[in-house]
């Protein structure tokens, strides 16, 4: 007996597969979102890095323009034949009165702030600055490039009490002969006032604390009434810078960290500010500081998280999105597991309960049997019982006797030919095929069925005309054949014919070529109800037969992989068709 086992669990697909799902999509969309932050932080960062380099380059610009401007006024003055003269003159007062006028218009137009007329010897003649002061030698870099290279100099210049001036120096000739050097200069403060007004940043200038000294450095604060921290920085101390002060973060720790070449992002009351430093350099090549760019980002840094927090924002609703989607694809896979689950466990229901009605089906093929048996047996044997007890009743008369013995010996071989069909049906097992032409094999069968058959039936046989050859078990078929024969003399009148044919068939549910072997006759048919029984073993209509004959044609046909059907119209005769299959090599 075969029990329902329960079937395979569906399998929880949504279960198995929307956590890793889920956890593959948060790290795409983390692995994205931190790219995206990788990619912004460096897009902020050269923004940075620009405007600071924009700025120290602005300041170069301005540099140079003022520069030129420079250079005009000095050309325009030495080409004053009235200035030479008093210059030559060494006449100081002519000199006021001349360059008066235009050294006040260039201050308050231009920023200049220093005027100098200077011997060949270096030693200044005129200060139209400082009218009071002069006789001193000029001692500075821009002079001595002017006097060494006999041409125009220009550039920064550190003055020892702590200012920073754009010096411009041009030697003045007459008929190719320098006999002295007119000089001109401005402070830078005013220039870094005007890079914050264009770049909205902040600036300052930090000068190397070993190009100056504190004492002068002090005397130059209060010279310029402003006041200064020289301990401030360990390396360098503010010159000038655009804003009141400088942001509290930015201490000595910091400065040393930009001029290590890193960056620096400082809080400042709340507000963020990028610092960054340009190198300066004086007329002489020297690098004498530094021009601090700071720039306040707290709009940048706002675009900046703005920008990531839409990206991420972003990132979260796809991955919801595509989450959504898979969690629904996976309920209808899930359902779609469900359905085939419950399939398969319906199936191995139908599966078992088919079993139980097989065994059920056995048992009772077996009590048929069983009860065929005894039934065939038991008539018989109760004949010899009788007509035993008769003859030992009958001693006296011998040929009484001898008549119930010979009905005891009918009975006897009656009981010895069923045995023998018995033993022919458990024959039947024995399967040995070979290649058997089958137009031979029916005719023998033929022939031995008319020797065996006293009524002389007509057979009327019809082949194909060329050689049928079957992979068959020739004494078999020629067996289960001989059953058909008999049965329908059995059923036939006297004179109809029994009709064999032989026909190629395609296998009636498929592709299966083979061979249709079928007996006919025009008997009596064979009813609804019995038609199903035939096939039983033991199953008969008739007093004398066992039922074993239509049981031993199914065998036989479905040990050669064939299968045997009966077709019957009531009165209008019987047809056993026995389809036997063409092996391949047959076929081809
Ligand atoms: N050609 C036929 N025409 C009508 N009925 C048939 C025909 N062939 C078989 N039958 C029916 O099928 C039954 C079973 O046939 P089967 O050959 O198995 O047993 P049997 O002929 O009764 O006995 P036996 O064991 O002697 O052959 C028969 O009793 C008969 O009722
Ligand atoms: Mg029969």
């Amino acid at each position: 007996m075969t029990y329902v086992t329960p079937a395979r669990k569906p399998r929880r697909v949504k279960a198995a597969f929307i956590g890793p799902i889920a956890l593959a999509l948060t790290l795409v969309m983390c692995v994205f979102a931190i790219a995206i932050y990788l990619v912004e932080a460096s897009v902020r960062d050269r923004d940075l890095a620009e405007r600071s380099a924009a700025a120290g380059k602005l300041f170069e610009q301005k540099l140079g323009k003022d520069a030129n401007l420079m250079r005009a006024v000095l050309r325009a003055m030495t080409t004053n034949p009235a200035l030479e003269k008093a210059f030559r003159d060494g006449d100081r007062e002519s000199l006021a009165r001349q360059t008066g006028p235009l050294f006040e218009t260039l201050r308050a137009e231009h920023r200049i702030t220093h005027l100098y007329f200077t011997g060949i010897d270096l030693i200044n003649l005129y200060r139209v600055h400082s009218p009071g002061e002069f006789g001193d030698e000029i001692d500075r870099m821009t002079m001595h490039k002017a006097r060494d290279n006999a041409a125009a100099a220009s550039g920064l210049e550190l003055g020892p009490l702590g200012t920073l001036t754009l010096r411009m120096v041009t030697p003045w000739r007459r008929d190719g002969e320098v006999f002295g050097y007119l000089e001109i200069g401005e402070e830078v403060e005013h220039l870094i006032d005007e890079i914050r007004d264009s770049l909205a940043v902040d600036l300052a200038v930090l000068v190397d604390k070993k190009f100056l000294r504190p004492e002068q450095w002090q005397r130059g604060l209060g010279m310029m009434q402003r006041t200064g921290d020289w301990e401030r920085f360990a390396t360098h101390v503010a010159l000038a810078q655009t804003s009141e002060q400088l942001p509290v973060a930015f201490d000595r720790h910091m400065l040393g960290g930009l001029l290590a070449g890193r960056n620096a992002v400082i809080d400042d009351g709340g507000r963020s500010l990028h610092v960054a430093l340009v190198p300066l350099e004086d007329a002489g090549g020297r690098h004498i500081g530094e021009l601090v760019v700071i720039r306040d980002i707290a709009g940048l840094q706002a675009t900046f998280r703005r920008s990531i927090m839409t990206v991420t924002l972003v990132s979260l609703l796809v991955a919801a999105g595509v989450l959504a989607i898979f969690y629904f694809a996976l309920d209808r896979v899930e359902r779609d597991y469900q359905r085939q689950h419950d399939l398969e466990l319906q199936i191995l229901r139908l599966n078992t309960e088919h079993h139980r009605i097989l065994q059920l089906e056995k048992l009772s093929a077996l009590g048929t049997m069983v009860g065929g048996i005894a039934h065939q047996l038991n008539n018989p044997l109760v004949g010899v019982v009788n007509m035993a007890q008769l003859a030992e009743r009958e001693t006296d008369n011998p040929q009484q006797t001898r008549e119930l013995l010979g009905e005891i010996r009918r009975a006897g071989e009656d009981c010895g030919a069923f045995v023998r069909r018995m033993l022919e049906f458990s024959r039947v097992s024995c399967f040995d095929s070979k290649p058997t032409s089958m137009r031979p094999l029916i005719e023998d069968t033929v022939l031995m069925f008319r020797q065996a058959e006293d009524r002389h039936h007509p057979v009327d046989v019809r082949l194909p005309e060329e050689p049928v050859v079957l992979m068959v078990d020739p004494i078999l078929i020629r067996h289960a054949l001989f059953n058909l024969l008999q049965n329908a003399a059995q059923a036939a009148g006297d004179d109809s014919p029994i009709v064999i044919t032989l026909e190629a068939a395609v296998e009636p549910n498929g592709t299966a070529v083979g061979w249709t072997l079928a007996v006919s006759d025009r008997g009596a048919g064979i009813p609804t109800d019995v038609l199903e029984k035939i096939f039983i073993p033991f199953f008969t209509t008739r007093s004398d037969g066992t039922g074993l004959g239509l049981p031993v044609v199914q065998h036989v046909v479905l040990l050669h992989g064939g299968h045997v059907s009966a077709t019957s119209e009531p009165g209008d005769g019987t047809r056993f068709a026995l389809w036997l299959p063409m092996n391949q090599s047959q076929a081809a």
